[in-house]
Parts: C-alpha cells; structure tokens; sequence
C-alpha cells in the first residue's frame, strides 16, 4: 500500500507533487482505467478536501457518471450542459470562480460554490472529465489546472 499523508504545512505545488508520484504509482501498476479513475478521486479527496471529487465517462452523446467521493450526484449530464459537458465541448480545462455565475451550471449541490473541470484525453478524444467541487468561493486556479491535467494524464 502507499502512504497518502500529507504534512500539513506542504504547500499547494508540494501536496500536487506528491499527489503526482502517487498517482503515477497507483497507475503504473493497475491498467484498468475506473479502478485507476476511483483511487485518483480517493486520492485528490482526501488531499484537497473539496465538497465532491469524481468522474464523469463519455458515454455516446452524454456524461454517465463514474468513480466519485462525496454526495450523491447527477447521474448523467449532455454535450455542451453544464460546466461538465462544456469543457468536454471546448475541449478544455474550465475553473469556474463563482458557479452563480456560470451559465447552465447545474447544481448537483447547494453547498457547491466554485468549480474545476479537466477532460480526460485518450487518443486524441475526450473519454472523461474529471469534476471537482469545492464549498469556497474560487477555490481553484492555474496552479490546480496545470496539476489537475498532469494527473489525468496519466490514466
Ligand atoms: N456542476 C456540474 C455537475 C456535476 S456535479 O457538480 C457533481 C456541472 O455543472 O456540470
């Protein structure tokens, strides 16, 4: 088993870096992709500790729902619906500082108050994204995107 504990003063970039070799380790040796999608969630939610971190898979024209930790959420979201499905339409990482003011958001939870969103590329296409949600206000920046998408790549 790997250690996951973080000292409590790291900075965001050490906790990032460690969850990076981490990751790596998970994945290095595992192939299967949810159970690598399940541990990287467990692991990104029990560093961050955000409201809600998960998976949601292309399925078709729409999101299904993959590994998460946190509450209940929406199970399936369509192309181009939400902060979710507009990042796999944009083809791009999205930070959502406020989620009041992001048109179409859709609010799996009232305590959600900002929001990331990294697409998973496989291949050259999107085959994931992975969404987290946090109870503060503009909890994520550059420094959790540049992170957020080195982690994602490595499923
Ligand atoms: N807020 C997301 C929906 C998923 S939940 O937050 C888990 C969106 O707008 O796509």
């Amino acid at each position: 088993m790997h250690d996951f504990n973080v000292p409590a003063s790291a900075s965001k970039e050490e906790r990032y870096e460690l969850l990076y070799r981490q990751a790596q380790a998970l994945v290095d040796g595992e192939s299967d992709a949810i159970a690598n999608m399940a541990n990287i969630a467990a692991m990104i939610h029990t560093t961050i500790e955000p409201l809600w971190t998960g998976f949601y898979r292309v399925v078709g024209d729409e999101l299904v729902l993959g590994p998460f930790q946190g509450p209940l959420a929406c199970s399936r979201i369509k192309y181009g619906r939400g902060v979710c499905g507009t990042a796999w339409e944009r083809g791009e990482t999205i930070v959502v500082e406020d989620v009041e003011k992001f048109p179409g958001h859709i609010a799996c939870s009232s305590l959600s108050r900002s929001e990331i969103v990294v697409p998973v590329w496989c291949d050259n296409q999107i085959v994931a994204v992975l969404d987290i949600d946090s109870r503060k206000l503009a909890a994520f920046d550059e420094v959790d995107r540049v992170w957020l998408e080195r982690i994602v790549a490595l499923l």
